[in-house]
Order: structure tokens, then C-alpha cells, then sequence
């Protein structure tokens, strides 16, 4: 099968926000407690966090990463996190059911984000708490010194404030699950009240009001509508939520789940600027992608138990492993995110270790890279800079959730004398005879990298990571024109040098 497709040097979309590529992680499960931290793990540092595990972090390069949850913020308590570790509460998470043992809190956390490079974008409990623990936490995280609660911090062992700019102000406040969940006018107000108080205290803080939990809430997308009409002007972004599954077992479909979040993008960006105009605004808002993953192969299974069980430490939860076909569709969700950079400024994969994570820890064992973790990677390290547009002209076909899908997803970003392309072929059997032409681009070929060849259900474990990229052939510049055959379900990282 034959496929054009275009690129052109003048054809931009927009500079990417590095933090397209940021993280998400919640206490709880495992991601934190024989996560990234276990003390009395051979590769244990002498803060108890994992070395084994600090080594994958770091090699993928997280710009950002969002804490502490998720679910569990909403009724957790910060100041039970801080002190002198004997002496910190244990306390019920009623998000999870679960033991909070409180042995990580913000300074520590701040420690390990602070070693591997990478910001913090920390969420306030809008669930059960309000404006003044909100402005607590922030004054005890960001004021230099003076106060009652930094120099609490101070004496705590963290002299110098974290200077944390990225706000989210609470966590799907729309979903009956949530603890301290409002009807949209009322947090709407509330956010707008926090975001004053926040402000006063952090006058460049990037504050993240919450979109809806999913695009499948009764109260979507009017909760949005309603609650960026309350806090439009004193917010940055609105959080976008969205976990995939393929159960019904249809491939084709689940990547068009990706042209669904195209449509979810589309429609928030509509709201927003309906607001804008509306208010009569300056200021623009963007999207927060905060969470994003796939989320489906043990979802009923976890659901079962954790709703039953007694409040258990650490328990294994949401510990999903990864398959070929996830790699394939997590490329495709990155491209999408790439593609809609102008909307989307910030983007969290959820989440990083263990709970529906690229990165696995086994309690007291390895430390292993999911299938998903090297789409993830290769979008981080090098999918910065300005996403260019693609125009593809090939076979199409249409399936439960889209019509008129490519086969062949293209995404395109120049870098400082680079062009990357990431280029995956959806065709279930077929073979795609690429030519992309590069208007404006001297190019060569500096590196090809390809993942392709296995069963669609085909995992990583402790034992062997068979999905990882390979480097590629086939695929050569002739003139201006990029080409080669493409194999069937086949994911490619094509570096130009330009
Ligand atoms: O990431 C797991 C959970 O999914 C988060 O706690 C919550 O925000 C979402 O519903």
C-alpha cells in the first residue's frame, strides 16, 4: 500500500511545552511505598529510595511530575507528612482503602524530584480540605523564611524554600467517587477563591483547575463551561483525564480511540474560548493533560479487591502490564499530544511506577521497563522543540469510535538541527510503502529505531524485556523525500539531521 505524506518547513503548529512529557504519581499502591522508595532494598539510597528504579526515571528525562495524587489527595492531610518520621500518623487513605504510613511527604518526595531533575506540580486538597490548608502547604513549600510555617519547614531540614510553580487545585471534582466532590458552580467558586489566595503568595504560580474526570461524565463538558466561567481570569489550564482499554478486542478501534481525544482536545479548546470571549478576558488557558494512559487489562479484577479489602499497606494495586499493542497505541496518544501542542501545554502519563506505570518495581526484587515505557522515552527525549504539521495522504478505514482513520500516524517535530519523525504503521497486515516529502529541509538520516515483530499480546517482565526499540532499516532520504517500506503494527523513530 502506497502512502504520501508532507512536511513542510513553514508549516508549524507550535513550539512544544517540554512538559508535554511530565509524569504523575499518587500515594498509592505501590508507586510510592516498594516503588520508588524502599528502605531496605539492596539498591536502596540512604533515604530509602531506590536507586534501580531513580536510574529508569532518569533516563526518561520527566520534565515534571504531579503529586500526590489523584483520588488520595482529597482527603489527605499534608502537614502528616512532615516532621520527624516516628513521630507521623498512620492514617486510612479513603481513596484507596489503604494504610498511609506518611514515611514520604513533601520533603522527601522533594528530595528524590530534586535528584533526578524534575519539577513538582503539586495538588492541594480541594476534597476535604480548603482554601486555608491550601495556602498553608504553599506558604510551608515556596516562602523563603519568617513565617510560621517555613520556618517550620527550615527547621525540618529544608533551608531553602522548593520554589514549586505548577498548582493543580484539587482532583476530579466532578466524580461521585471523589471525597468532598461539588457541584460545578461550587468549585468553580471555590477554585477562583484558591487560585486568589494561592496567587497572593505565588504571584507566577501556573494554577490547573479541574476539567471533568473523563469525557464520558453526565456533566461534561458543560462542568467545564460552568467552572471556567467562575475562575477563567486566575487559572492557567484545565486538567484533561482520560484512560483507554481495548477489552472488546478490536485493535483498529482502540487507536481510534486516539482520534476520540482529538475530538476531547476540540471540544474543551471550544469551551475555553467560549469562556474567553464570554468574559471578555486577556488571558488565555490551556490544556492539562494530567492524566493519560492505558488502563484496562486488570481494572475489574483491582476493583473488586480494593473495595473490600482491609486497609492494607502498600497493596498491589493497578499494576497493569503492558503489551505490544499498548506500545503502539501509547506512540499514536504522544503523536496526538504533539499534534494538538498548541492546546495541550502540559501532559502527565499515568502514572510512573508500578500503578499503571512504564516502570515496574518488584518488592524486594528488579526493577523493569514496560512496553510502554520506550514510546514514552523516545517522545521525551525527543520529540522538543516545534511540532510541524503532516499532511498524509493514504488508506484510511473507519471503526466504532472514528471515521476515516490513517493507517499511517505521523508526528514531526524540529529540534536544533533535527527533524524526528515518529511514524507507526496500524495496518493490522499490510506493509506501507512510505514516501514523505521534506519541503524546505536538507536532510539525512541520523538514526532509525524501530519496535515491530511481536504478537500483539506480547509483555516485558522482570525476567526479559523483549519490547524495546531496535535500530531500523529500510528507510533512506532520496533527494527530499523520505522512503521506505513500513511493516505491519510497526513503531519507528526517525532522526534527521537537518
Ligand atoms: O490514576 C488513578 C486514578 O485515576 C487517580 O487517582 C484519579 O485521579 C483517576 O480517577
Amino acid at each position: 500500500m502506497q502512502v504520501r505524506a508532507t512536511v513542510h518547513r513553514d508549516f508549524t503548529i507550535s513550539k512544544i511545552d517540554d512538559r508535554l512529557y511530565a509524569a504523575f504519581i499518587e500515594h498509592m499502591g505501590r508507586a510510592i511505598y516498594s516503588g520508588i522508595y524502599e528502605p531496605g532494598h539492596a539498591q536502596a539510597d540512604k533515604h530509602g529510595f531506590r536507586r534501580d528504579v531513580a536510574s529508569l526515571v532518569r533516563d526518561l528525562k520527566i520534565p515534571a511530575i504531579r503529586y500526590p495524587g489523584g483520588n488520595f489527595v482529597s482527603a489527605y492531610r499534608w502537614e502528616d507528612g512532615i516532621g520527624p518520621k516516628e513521630e507521623r500518623p498512620v492514617r486510612l487513605d479513603l481513596a484507596w482503602r489503604s494504610r498511609e504510613t506518611n514515611q514520604v511527604g513533601i520533603n522527601e518526595f522533594a528530595s528524590w524530584a530534586n535528584e533526578l531533575g524534575i519539577d513538582m506540580m503539586l495538588a492541594v486538597n480541594l476534597g476535604s480540605r480548603g482554601i486555608e490548608e491550601a495556602r498553608n502547604f504553599m506558604e510551608y513549600v515556596n516562602h523563603p523564611s519568617g513565617t510560621y510555617w517555613s520556618d517550620l519547614r527550615r527547621s525540618h531540614g529544608a533551608e531553602k524554600p522548593y520554589g514549586v510553580k505548577m498548582w493543580c487545585l484539587g482532583n476530579e471534582m466532578d466524580g461521585p467517587w471523589q471525597i468532598g466532590a461539588k457541584p460545578a458552580r461550587e468549585y468553580g467558586r471555590l477554585a477562583d477563591e484558591t487560585a486568589k489566595a494561592l496567587r497572593a503568595l505565588t504571584p507566577d504560580a501556573e494554577l490547573i483547575v479541574c476539567g471533568s474526570s473523563n469525557d464520558e461524565m453526565p456533566t461534561y463538558p458543560e462542568w467545564e463551561r460552568v467552572v471556567l466561567e467562575e475562575c477563567y481570569e486566575h487559572v492557567d489550564h484545565i486538567s484533561l483525564h482520560k484512560y483507554f482499554g481495548n477489552s472488546s478486542r478490536d485493535t483498529l478501534n482502540f487507536f481510534g480511540k486516539i482520534e476520540e481525544t482529538g475530538r476531547y482536545i476540540n471540544a474543551i479548546g471550544g469551551v475555553i474560548d467560549f469562556v474567553k470571549a464570554k468574559k471578555r478576558a486577556k488571558n488565555d488557558v490551556h490544556i492539562c493533560f494530567d492524566e493519560w494512559n492505558v488502563w484496562y487489562h486488570r481494572r475489574e479484577e483491582d476493583s473488586r479487591n480494593w473495595r473490600t479489602w482491609d486497609w492494607p499497606e502498600a497493596p498491589e494495586l493497578l499494576e497493569e502490564t503492558y503489551t505490544f499493542e499498548d506500545t503502539l497505541f501509547i506512540g499514536g496518544l504522544l503523536n496526538e499530544f504533539i499534534r494538538r501542542s498548541d492546546r495541550v501545554k502540559i501532559a502527565c502519563i499515568a502514572q510512573l511506577v508500578n500503578v499503571i506505570a512504564p516502570i515496574r518495581a518488584d518488592k524486594g526484587g528488579k526493577a523493569w521497563r514496560q512496553s510502554i515505557y520506550w514510546p514514552y522515552q523516545m517522545a521525551s527525549l525527543y520529540g522538543r522543540g516545534t511540532a510541524l504539521r503532516v499532511a498524509v495522504d493514504g488508506p484510511k478505514y473507519d471503526c466504532a469510535v472514528a471515521s476515516d482513520v490513517d493507517y499511517l500516524d505521523v508526528a514531526a517535530v524540529q529540534g536544533d538541527g533535527t527533524v524526528t519523525l515518529f511514524i507507526i504503521n496500524r495496518h493490522l497486515d499490510q506493509v506501507l510503502d512510505l514516501s514523505l516529502s521534506l519541503h524546505g529541509f536538507d536532510a539525512t538520516l541520523e538514526e532509525h529505531k524501530v519496535i515491530e515483530g511481536h504478537d500483539l499480546m506480547a509483555t516485558n517482565g522482570p525476567e526479559a524485556e523483549p519490547i524495546a526499540p531496535v535500530n531500523g532499516s529500510g528507510l533512506g532520504i532520496e533527494g527530499h523525500v523520505l522512503r521506505g517500506k513500513l511493516g505491519p503494527l510497526s513503531y519507528h523513530v526517525v532522526r534527521l539531521r537537518v
